[in-house]
């Protein structure tokens, strides 16, 4: 039978081209301004691309957060909006959506993923403990450290290789967890982590055999799994084209055996069901109550949780949108066409494709910057200099200081371009492509940068830097020099 549900449809030229199943309907003017005004930009912005504005943006593949295109039904749904403080009929709508993915029966909203951390992390760490995950998310980690915990990062060995045929480098290490609770007592672990396709290193997803691993060993020490499912539909479809025994597995079906292994599931919306707001869900009515009161303090009424009633109803679709293989599998299979044409052109980037966008490793990129001189934040900068996209540092600048002041490496250096769910085009995808590779060309142009504002928490959303030489002027010259005019 022909597969009517994928989007890699076989082109006669044998090429393996990721086509739209989608048509697209409403649509915003973008615009690609002169270099000059590209560079002058990025100078206001203080060398941060979090602190560009949009209207000096081509592409902006900042993140996938709250930027995936919405769908005509999560639209059409808004619409039927039930404005109320308490009962709304939008709650219940997207109540009863979020147990049919998950599986998991009582719901907590909340208005982003960061305000499920810190509810969790308020409730159930103190002083002392322990958390051990396959990797952090930087508001997970404040979270956890704000209440006392310290965060175990127990990976495999070869989570942070750049270059690997590894299918689940997200995956924990089970013989580490095991330390884990002799070195520690499993009274000071609050609960295991485990986080669905893991942002920092690269979108890498984990197995469905190391999940269930993960929790045989928690049973055994008789403590939680917390799973955070903000990118759980990538996730899932890894498994079902990665892992034996999936291949035939509806995404439905793959997401509910991941979340059955889970106490606690919590989410961002902005990600997984392409609407603002963000969620916990638990089976446990010991562990709700838990939660419950925390979630009226802080984030609004149990059934809005400081998200608007539109929201609420578009989250409702979105989630069950989240299962259809011809929505989940567009951006991870736009984001394989991009590595592939940039590991063929000799560019380090993160490998195998995972979920979220493609990661530039920035070390093997521009290899004359030292780390602390933050070369990802130096190769963000350069590439919104000369092509107008914004990515995202992920590495030294977005790490923290340690008590005598001196950065903390990050473990891996990336410049993340993310890939929102059905937003950019495929010739947009090549714009990127082609200048990626002029700047790979031309890398020896790129300096490195350093601090002018650095504040204390959470640098990388707000910290200002400068360049440590006049090397964007001199890297100007050069695109004037081979795109004369052109943008
Ligand atoms: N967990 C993961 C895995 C995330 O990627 C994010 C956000 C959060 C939690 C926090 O959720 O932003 O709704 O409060 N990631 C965004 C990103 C910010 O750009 O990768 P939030």
């Amino acid at each position: 039978m022909a597969n009517t549900n994928n989007n890699t449809i076989k082109f006669f030229s044998g090429e393996q081209i990721p086509v739209e199943l989608h048509k697209v309907r409403i649509v915003q003017k973008l615009f690609l301004k002169p270099i000059d005004e590209r560079m002058k930009a990025m100078e206001d912005a203080g060398y941060n691309t979090f602190l560009l504005n949009t209207k000096d943006i081509f592409l902006d593949m900042l993140t996938d957060s709250g930027t995936n295109a919405m769908s005509d039904n999560q639209v059409a749904s808004m619409l039927q909006a039930d404005d109320a403080y308490s009962g709304s009929q939008s709650f219940y709508r997207m109540e009863k959506a979020l147990q049919d993915v998950f599986g998991l029966h009582y719901v907590l909203p909340v208005h982003q993923g960061r305000a499920a951390e810190n509810i969790i992390s308020q409730v159930f760490i103190k002083e002392g403990d322990v958390i051990p995950m396959n990797y952090h998310f930087t508001t997970t980690k404040e979270h956890m450290e704000l209440n006392g915990g310290t965060v175990l990062e127990i990976y495999t060995d070869e989570a942070l290789k750049i270059k690997s045929s590894v299918p689940f480098k997200g995956n924990i290490d089970i013989e580490k967890l095991k330390d884990v609770f002799v070195k520690y007592g499993k009274e000071k672990v609050p609960f295991v982590r485990m986080e669905a396709s893991t942002n920092l290193i690269g979108g890498q997803p984990f197995s469905m055999q190391n999940m269930r691993d993960v929790k045989k060993i928690a049973d055994e020490n008789e403590t939680m799994v917390l799973l955070d499912a903000s990118l759980i539909g990538e996730n899932a479809y890894f498994i079902k084209k990665r892992e034996a025994g999936f291949q035939n597995a509806s995404i439905k079906d793959i997401l509910l055996e991941m979340c059955s292994y889970a106490d606690l599931v919590y989410f961002s919306s902005r990600k997984v069901s392409s609407t603002r707001g963000g969620g916990i869900l638990t089976n446990s009515n010991d562990l709700y109550m838990k939660m419950r009161d925390l979630l009226v303090l802080f984030e609004g009424f149990l059934t809005y949780g400081g998200m608007s009633v539109r929201e609420i109803e578009a989250m409702a679709v979105g989630i069950i949108e989240t299962c259809d293989d011809t929505i989940i599998n567009q951006s991870p299979l736009f984001i394989e066409y991009a590595v592939n044409s940039l590991d063929s052109a000799g560019i380090p980037v993160i490998t195998p494709s995972g979920a979220l966008g493609c990661h530039i490793d920035a070390m093997g990129f521009l290899p004359h910057i030292p780390q602390s001189d933050y070369p990802a934040g130096a190769l963000a900068a350069a590439l919104f200099i000369i092509s107008g996209i914004r990515g995202m540092e992920r590495g030294t600048v977005s790490s923290v200081r340690d008590k005598d002041g001196n950065d903390i490496l990050a473990d891996v250096e990336l410049l993340r371009l993310a890939f929102p769910r059905r937003v950019f085009t495929l010739s947009q995808t090549m714009f990127m492509l082609d200048r990626v590779k002029w700047l790979y060309e031309n890398r020896d142009l790129v300096g490195g940068l350093k601090w002018v504002e650095e504040p204390p928490l959470l640098r990388f959303f707000m910290g200002r830097l400068a360049p440590s030489t006049d090397w964007p002027q001199k890297l100007i010259a050069k695109f004037k020099e081979d795109f004369g005019d052109s943008l």
